[in-house]
């Protein structure tokens, strides 16, 4: 059965709309609340048209450039080249880290006069101010905090004192393999730190909004496949960003969402975790990826989607994660306004009318478990609950996953990867299948949530999830809203 829109109650709406109604033309009314859509593909309509049905609508749009109006631009993908990695990646890919992170805090005035560790070391110098890796951390008998810190030209060891209260504070959140700088009094082999400054953010980082009154959400952990995964809330919220779902200013608001994130963990994957065997709906990756695509599908054309892997896709688990694999997830790649990008990746959305675009930061947030259990001022501050508070520590580090074996990665010797190197506006993740939203310096932080309920595994390691929320960021005002799917 076929309802078509009458004139008489489109109201008040555009000129061009009443143009195409006034040729005689019929128009679905599922497309009542995507006029403009009409608008938009009416001059590359077939000949002969005399009904616009939304299938009609979506296959032209398919078809047809709709970048100029909400660009999406992929600044960042990384390519990954096989290649059997030996020791010399390893010291070679460290040394890139190091070179590229003091780069950065060399360029704070506080650490302009930093030497290396050669020319200090074993001398008496009341200030002297370096760069340098930490390649040990451990608390002393006295309870003093002792760091080795290690440059291209030596290593020295940096006392932090237990009685310098706010700097001790500060030195329980240094981790190893991270880049960090120094101020202090030399004595012999030992510095007594006056000062610790992390790579960082600038204070003076600027909070960008643009002036159009649109949206960007974000989702993410999926799980299609698993038999914990949610259908009928990620129904209801595909219904909802369709618009055919909640009152008015509902679907209004629905309407102006012009960009949804997929943080990772699309699929529940196969042989992640032991006897997953037992938690599985579908026991295939392609039939998960076929499924997932399924929902995706779904979802209204004019809506730019960019989505990256997580631990649960089916690909490697070292990171930099590349695409998802196009024989895997064949299916997703055939959804035209979906873009898959790598984890992490860098992604510039809106960019128009001389206005710079916002950059995005995507990661999916494996590294967050080994910081949520390792690093105090996380754990004991909400820990899995808290993402904005790893996220605000990442920053800090200006890294993914500063500790080695935080993560599973790739070395590349010619840059890692892991770096953030560029400062996002916003830098969203996935993973702890909670949401959180913080800001740091201007720069929204923001961990979707799930459509996933709780796991066995997931109760054994105290994760508390709250599926079925979903945050939009308001690009001209930034404010965030959630919209809620699950109770
Ligand atoms: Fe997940
Ligand atoms: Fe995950």
């Amino acid at each position: 059965m076929s309802f078509f829109l009458e004139k008489k109650n489109l109201g008040k709406r555009k000129m061009d709309i009443k143009e195409i109604l006034s040729k005689g033309y019929l128009i679905d009314p599922k497309l009542i609340k995507n006029l403009e859509l009409v608008e938009k593909v009416f001059d590359k309509l077939p000949k002969n048209t005399t009904f616009i049905s939304q299938e009609l609508v979506d296959q032209i749009l398919e078809k047809i450039d709709i970048i100029e109006d909400y660009p999406v631009d992929i600044l960042k993908n990384y390519e990954s080249f096989m290649k059997k990695r030996s020791v010399e990646d390893f010291v070679a890919y460290f040394r890139n880290r190091y070179n590229s992170l003091s780069e950065i805090l060399r360029g704070r005035s506080e650490l302009q006069n930093s030497i290396s560790i050669r020319r200090f070391l074993g001398k008496q110098d009341n200030e002297v101010s370096f760069v340098g890796i930490v390649i040990n951390k451990r608390v002393s008998k006295n309870g003093n905090i002792l760091v080795e810190v290690e440059d291209l030209t030596g290593i020295v060891m940096i006392i932090i004192s237990k009685n310098k209260i706010e700097l001790f504070q500060k030195a329980k959140d240094i981790v190893v393999d991270e880049v960090i700088g120094i101020k202090g009094g030399c004595s012999g082999n030992f510095v007594f730190c006056n000062e610790i400054f992390f790579p960082d953010i600038p204070i003076s980082n600027e909070f960008k909004k643009c002036e159009d009154d649109v949206y960007a959400a974000f989702i993410s952990d999926l799980h299609v496949g698993s038999k914990m995964f949610l259908p009928e809330p990620f129904k209801k919220f595909i219904r909802w960003i369709n618009g055919d779902l909640g009152d008015k200013e509902s679907t209004e608001l629905a309407s102006k969402i012009k960009y949804l994130f997929i943080v990772g963990d699309l699929i529940d994957g196969v042989g992640i975790y032991p006897e997953q065997d037992y938690e599985l709906e579908i026991k295939d990756v392609n039939k998960q990826y076929e499924e997932c695509a399924k929902y995706l599908g779904e979802i209204r054309k004019d809506i730019k989607m960019i989505a990256c892997g997580g631990n649960h896709d089916a690909l490697r688990l070292s990171e930099p994660q590349p695409k998802l694999d196009s024989v895997y997830a064949k299916d997703l790649y055939e959804i035209k306004n979906l873009q898959i990008v790598t984890n992490p990746s860098y992604i510039n959305i809106h960019k128009k009318n001389g206005f710079p675009g916002f950059n995005v930061l995507m990661y999916h947030g494996y590294s967050y478990d080994y910081y949520i259990a390792n690093v105090e001022s996380i754990r004991l501050n909400g820990g899995y609950d808290r993402a904005d508070l790893v996220m605000k520590f990442l920053l800090q580090k200006r890294h993914l996953a500063p500790s080695h074996s935080s993560t599973l990665y790739i070395p590349d010797i010619k840059e890692d990867s892991l770096i953030i190197k560029e400062i996002p506006d916003f830098f969203v993740s996935g993973h702890l299948h909670k949401m959180s939203v913080g800001n740091y310096r201007n720069i929204t932080t923001l961990c979707s949530s799930c459509w996933q309920g709780k796991t066995i595994f997931q109760e054994k390691v105290g994760h508390h999830p709250e599926p079925g929320r979903v945050p939009l960021i308001n690009l001209r005002t930034r404010e965030v809203k959630v919209m809620k799917f699950c109770d």
